[in-house]
């Protein structure tokens, strides 16, 4: 029996207007407003993001941000705070994603700032790790994991450690319909519950949550949520139609 509620989070990315937001979000609340044995987090771009909160107030599902800058506040051109995000009541945060690492060239010390931050700002922090194909192909998928996760959460205390949710997302597997086999994941997973036990210790490494993100569909979602160190899915392309995310939740709700 698992301590650790299921949790589907899902990453509009760069998609949707802030009125198709609204459209879907309205869906999915309509279909799993009552919802409470799986925790389902929606994160919208930007510009959607306070129109998606409204929407979602009242109801059990919850707001999360794509991205958050480390400082409070001052002249960063384009960028949104840890208060930002809080005023309207945004719950969780996606840091460390492949694509702002590869494209926007976030470094592991620049995602542990902002880690820092967020949960000093009472912010949930969703930390993703995950290895390319190179460096799956030449065995360094734990090598690479570790250094991270431990890069990642460094100077994280104990008690905001359970605040924290990680997700492990093979890169080869973000966007391309590859997805890891259930005992690749399962590995790592492990691998990573591992890592937060010699960090934090068994007690709060059994609470937090490790996701699995990378082409996670209806389809191949009871298989995967149903290993033992994974806890829920970090959803990009099935999460941006209702059917598919509310066949995800349900896939989740049915996992023991
Ligand atoms: P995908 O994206 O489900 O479209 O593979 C997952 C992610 O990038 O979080």
């Amino acid at each position: 029996m698992t301590i650790r509620k299921k949790l589907i989070v899902g990453n509009w990315k760069m998609n949707k207007t802030s009125a198709d937001a609204v459209t879907l979000v309205q869906e999915l609340v309509a279909e799993v407003c009552k919802q409470t044995d799986v925790e389902v987090v929606v994160a919208p771009p930007f510009t959607a993001i306070e129109a998606v909160g409204k929407v979602l107030d009242g109801s059990s599902l919850k707001l999360g941000a794509q991205n958050v800058h480390p400082e409070a506040s001052g002249a960063y051109t384009g960028e949104i705070s840890v208060g930002m995000l809080r005023a309207i009541f945004t719950n969780y945060v996606i840091l460390g994603h492949s694509e702002r690492r590869t494209y926007f060239k976030e470094t592991d010390a620049f995602i542990n700032q902002k880690v820092l931050a967020s949960l000093k700002g009472q912010l949930k922090p969703i930390l993703c790790v995950g290895e390319t194909l190179a460096e799956r192909e030449g065995n360094q998928t734990l090598k690479v994991v570790q250094t991270q996760l431990e890069a990642g959460l460094e100077g994280v205390s104990k008690d905001l450690a359970t605040s924290v949710v990680i997700a492990y997302e093979p890169v080869w597997a973000i966007g391309t319909g590859k997805v890891a086999t259930t005992e690749q994941a399962q590995e790592v997973h492990a691998f990573i519950r591992s890592l937060l036990v010699k960090l934090f210790g068994d007690a709060v490494a059994q609470k937090v949550r490790i996701l699995y993100g990378g082409s996670m569909k209806p389809a191949n979602a009871p298989e995967l949520l149903t290993q033992k160190d994974i806890d829920g899915g970090l959803i990009g392309g099935a999460s941006l139609e209702s059917r598919s995310f509310v066949d995800l939740i349900k896939a989740a709700a049915a996992a023991k």
